[in-house]
């Protein structure tokens, strides 16, 4: 029996409304309904179709996936050419770039030509096409001329839109983009792939160009893949604006997703300063870029510049530094931190990446070390990113010469000699010296003194390693009974620097209860273990009388974690420097440690802060939930109970939106924090 009036129009109203809210959601970045009634609209659609397959058309919300993995990729001519940009290193080339386009379209070199700067998403560049609003054929760049036909997998990207939004739309209109891996996506891929056995990948890039090239749509259903369009190819029957801005803005009117940092700038200064921005925001942005992208706005003057060879002249690409590059490995080395740990670091030959030239990268542990199987003599891919200290990511297997050197852990310490130890479930191996070993004690130096602990300025790594050399301190309580005298002896120490130090460590002595354990370096209590433990007790003669099990009762310590600190406290050399500090004038006022509470408004929840807040800094926030009996974390989990998402929140909110994690506002969290 055919599908009755009512039924179609039922249908057709599901679609429109699911419509609006992938519209919300992907396009704005705004949802406005939660996750479960969107899920009601989708199954509601899914029954009805069921029902009456004779409805089901492919642009439904519910047929992204087909059924049938496609035998091969097809091959697919692009009417106009994709293509590709030239780059810009520096300042002198894009100036170069500049001074080109103003003379060729006879402008003043200084005037404030517009250009449309966009990030360069460094993902896989697509071509999506649109018959009569609905998506046809989806295709890769491939040669520029000639690419592969990826409908059935584009399909499957929830931000693609299977038919287009709102009117006036051309009746062919091909729109071009980059997909791409969000940052926490792959990440979260990775994670899973170790835990399964499977295949990692290397980088976002690699994550989305392998999850494009699958034959079976449903592999690429699961993996989190988004998409920015950043231009159009063919139009016909129907016009667009005159400016590449404004196409762009379009294009978002018709639901596609379109990066939020796009600006349109004047002049080169304007460049140069998107280029800056973009840059120092680069590793919050949730998704790799190399570069920004600058392209003359207006399409009148586009047409006049036109190209050479397969890159248009009126486009540039003006790359940021690579943050992976090649190198080779001269040697393996153990380095010794603080608790003992013996970390193999590479030693490279040195290379430029991320902006500097890098010649030393850690290899994290054994494990790690075994797992990528890196070995002396090898080409390896180095990444640094942002100021994360840089690591070996892999072997370029085929680059492997004939001899090499497997380097095993060490039997004794490379500092002290003392014997090397791996404790049981875990991945580390410690050097067994403790204090006695120069490299934990310098190590155990510079966290004492650190911002976040004691934050004691001017007192560097280099002078801790001078004086632990010279023997002047071996305990973080030598520190205060350091005189002029001996610092003057210092390399690059003037009588004013001296004097300063001396200074910024009489006024660390006043500090908090939290600081001071944390400074400590007590195993596993990080910051804010430290706070709860202050917070809970209130003072320290109570923590370190505390049994383990009463210690278990603060929120944050675990068993493990309350056995260390009963450990550490039982130490009596660890008693006798604090009573040194505390002799030497080191004190806090009791008032300082806000007491936890077990049963606040936030007890025993998780909360991760993301974005901007306006009333309170960030630490104020964490002091203050933390102070309400919760904790905060840096990333968003299933395990999250709240994420509160201030101005310019990023992938952080849209993880938490995808896992259903409660969302709120600063107010929000004011008004819980306020129900203490
Ligand atoms: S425009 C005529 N804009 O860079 C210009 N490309 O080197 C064609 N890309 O294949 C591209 N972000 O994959 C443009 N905002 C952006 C881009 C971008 C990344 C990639 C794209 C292209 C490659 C060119």
């Amino acid at each position: 029996m055919p599908a009755s009036v009512a039924t179609r129009k039922a249908v057709e109203s599901l679609r429109e409304q699911i419509r609006r809210h992938n519209f919300q959601y992907h396009v704005l970045d705004d949802p406005d309904v939660p996750d479960a009634e969107y899920d009601r609209l989708v199954w509601k659609l899914e029954v009805l179709e069921a029902e009456n397959p004779e409805l089901i058309t492919s642009d439904s919300p519910t047929q992204r996936v087909g059924a049938v993995p496609v035998s091969e990729f097809g091959s697919v001519q692009h009417a106009i050419p994709m293509l590709s940009l030239d780059n810009a290193f520096n300042e002198e080339e894009l100036r170069g770039f500049h001074r080109r386009v103003t003379e060729r379209l006879e402008l003043d070199l200084d005037g404030d030509l517009s250009y449309a700067a966009e990030p360069k998403l460094d993902g896989v560049a697509v071509s999506l096409l649109y018959q009569d609003g609905r998506l046809m054929r989806g295709a890769t760049r491939g040669d520029g001329a000639t690419g592969e036909n990826i409908t059935h997998n584009v399909r499957t990207i929830d931000a693609v839109p299977l038919s287009l939004y709102g009117q006036g739309f051309p009746s062919m209109l091909e729109v071009r983009g980059e997909v791409y891996m969000p940052r926490d996506g792959f990440h979260a891929f990775n994670e899973q792939a170790t835990k399964k056995g499977d295949k990692t990948f290397v980088n976002p890039r690699n994550a989305a160009a392998g999850s494009l090239r699958q034959l079976d749509p449903r592999l690429t259903a699961e993996r989190p893949l988004d998409i920015y369009v950043y231009s159009v190819g063919q139009v016909v029957g129907g016009s667009l604006p005159d400016c590449h801005s404004e196409i762009l803005d379009q294009l978002q009117e018709w639901g596609f997703r379109v990066c939020p940092e796009r600006k349109r700038v004047d002049g080169i200064d304007g460049c140069l300063a998107f280029y800056e921005d973009i840059g120092t925001r680069r590793v919050s942005l949730g998704y790799d870029i190399d570069g920004v992208v600058y392209k003359v706005d207006r399409l009148a003057y586009q047409r006049k510049l036109g190209l050479v060879s397969r890159a248009p002249r009126w486009a540039i690409a003006h790359k940021f530094p690579a943050e992976e590059e090649l190198t080779v490995v001269r040697d393996i080395e153990f380095q010794v931190g603080r608790t003992g740990a013996v970390t193999p670091v590479a030693r490279l030959e040195p290379v430029f990446v991320g902006g500097v030239t890098v010649s030393n990268a850690t290899l994290h542990n054994m494990d790690e070390l075994h797992r990528k199987d890196v070995r002396i003599g090898d080409t390896v891919i180095v990444r640094r990113a942002g100021d994360v200290i840089p690591e070996v990511v892999k072997v370029v297997a085929d680059r492997r010469p004939k001899r090499t050197r497997i380097v095993k852990v060490p039997a004794n310490c490379p500092v002290c000699g003392s014997e090397v130890v791996r404790e049981e479930d875990e991945a580390v191996v410690r050097c067994a010296g403790g204090l006695f070993c120069v490299a934990q004690r310098e190590e155990a130096l510079k966290h004492f003194v650190s911002r976040r602990a004691m934050d004691i300025d001017g007192l560097g790594g280099k002078l801790i390693e001078q004086l632990v050399a010279m023997d002047r301190i071996t305990s973080p309580a030598d520190l205060f009974s350091l005189d002029k005298d001996q610092l003057i002896v210092m390399e690059r120490m003037g009588e004013k620097s001296a004097d300063n130090l001396l200074d910024s460590i009489e006024k660390s002595k006043q500090t908090t209860l939290s600081r001071f354990l944390y400074g400590l370096g007590i195993r596993e209590v990080g910051e804010a273990t430290a706070g709860s433990l202050a917070g809970h007790y209130g003072k320290l003669t109570a923590i370190v009388e505390a049994d383990e099990e009463s210690l278990q009762a603060v929120p944050d310590v675990g068993p493990i974690v309350a056995t260390r600190i009963h450990q550490f406290f039982g130490k009596k050399y660890n008693l006798e420097v604090i009573q040194r500090l505390i002799d030497s004038g080191v004190s806090w006022s009791e008032s300082d440690s806000v007491p936890v509470s077990r049963d606040g408004a936030l007890a025993g929840k998780s909360i991760v802060l993301t974005g901007a807040l306006s009333g309170m800094t960030r630490n104020e926030a964490k002091d203050r939930i933390q102070a309400a009996g919760g904790k905060v974390t840096g990333s968003v989990s299933r395990k999250t109970d709240f994420l509160v998402a201030g101005d310019k929140a990023g992938s952080k909110l849209t993880r938490a939106q995808n896992l259903g994690v409660e969302v709120l506002d600063e107010h929000e969290l004011q008004n819980l924090l306020a129900d203490q």
